[in-house]
């Protein structure tokens, strides 16, 4: 047996530490929780995707009754970014999240499937999407989306050997 190890690099940001771009990524992040649909679970997430053009586009959870219909704020920027703007890359994404009446105090992380979906759109661009976990207490910030997701299934398992 060999033991294998998998480390993760995050990095741990006061709001004040953050450079001026990252800081209004959070901000439109925060503010999109607004545009969040959630009625079931009234967990309002605000996502905000930074292209390498410098516009910023929004995301926010849009639920539906049918619950497994409905999309994560994260996915629904990606899509929807690629969908409108296939060739510009992304370069960062802020996520944040309002719960009983405030923030979330602690940074919250994409789900699986959005993990997934974010790496597919670094490998399709070649580039590192940074990714900044909004909470109250601190920010995490990890400097690419294969990070999060070790060991992923990638375009490579789908190539004949
Ligand atoms: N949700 C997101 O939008 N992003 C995450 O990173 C975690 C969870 C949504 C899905 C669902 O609408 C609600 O939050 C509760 O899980």
């Amino acid at each position: 047996m060999n033991l294998k190890k998998i480390e993760i690099n995050v990095c741990e940001y006061s709001f004040s530490e953050l450079d001026n771009d990252l800081q209004q990524l959070i901000a439109t992040a925060k503010d999109n929780t607004k545009k969040s649909y959630s009625p079931y679970s009234k967990f309002a997430v605000g996502a905000a995707l930074l292209l390498e053009n410098g516009q910023i586009i929004s995301g926010s959870n849009q639920e539906n009754a049918a619950y497994p219909s409905g999309l994560c704020a994260e996915r629904t920027a990606v899509f929807y970014a690629n969908a409108m703007y296939p060739s510009v890359a992304p370069k960062a994404l802020a996520i944040a999240a309002f719960y009983n009446g405030s923030f979330v105090e602690e940074p919250i992380s994409p789900c699986g499937s959005c993990r997934q979906v974010l790496l597919e759109t670094e490998t399709r661009y070649k580039t590192n999407i940074q990714i900044l976990l909004y909470g109250e207490n601190r920010i995490y910030l990890i400097p690419s989306v294969k990070q999060l997701l070790p060991l992923a299934f990638n375009e490579q398992n789908l190539k004949k050997e």
